[in-house]
């Protein structure tokens, strides 16, 4: 929805995946995403289940390096410690043409070399992009990458619709 300047507030996913987190490169690329001035308004730590890749990436469910994108983002490549991602909400003013534009172009080896896919991404022998961050497309895509990743509870001034339900029988780990 645009402000009363003109400008659409957004919302967008940004996953640090495994290879940028192997590369010790989670400091540079924050670093760089500051660039655009937006806010950050959840962030975690997420060990990604065989599920939650293909429902990420279900839109490329059919494409011939499907199976090996999802072991990527699963991190079964580059294993432990870093078969895991971070995940972050950023916001504010046309914030996913900002941050699209600071990772570069999806394929490395097209991005624009101080971009951060052009300066740290690679194509594997397999054909598959190691391109260190995933940013959602645009504001349809990154509502429902943000409701598969993140729970209202997580996100500061939730920006879609929620409901509460009454939960029988949960159960929840707290500190001993
Ligand atoms: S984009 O940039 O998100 O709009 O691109 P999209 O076409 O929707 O998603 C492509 C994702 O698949 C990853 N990938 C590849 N794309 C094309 N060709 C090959 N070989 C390939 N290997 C992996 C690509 O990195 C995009 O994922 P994200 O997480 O968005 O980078």
């Amino acid at each position: 929805m645009p402000n009363a300047t003109g400008k659409e507030i957004q919302q967008l996913l940004v996953l640090i995946k495994p290879d940028g987190l192997k590369k010790s490169l989670t400091g540079n690329i924050l670093t760089k995403l500051s660039e655009a001035k937006l806010c950050i308004v959840a962030a975690k730590v997420v060990h990604v289940g065989r599920e939650l890749a293909s429902d990420h990436y279900i839109h490329l469910k059919d494409k011939p390096f499907f199976a090996e994108l999802i072991e990527y983002i699963q991190g079964k490549i580059h294993g432990e410690p870093y078969n895991r991602v971070l995940a972050l909400v950023y916001q504010g003013e046309d914030a996913i043409q900002k941050l699209r534009r600071i990772a570069g172009a999806t394929n490395p080896e097209e991005a624009d070399p101080i971009s951060i896919r052009g300066a740290y991404g690679r194509i594997t022998t397999k054909g598959v992009y190691e391109n260190v961050i995933h940013c959602s497309s645009d504001p349809a895509e990154a509502e429902r990458e943000i409701k598969l990743w993140f729970d209202p509870a997580e996100i500061i001034g939730v920006p879609y619709a929620t409901k509460k339900i009454a939960l029988e029988k949960t159960e929840k780990i707290v500190w001993a």
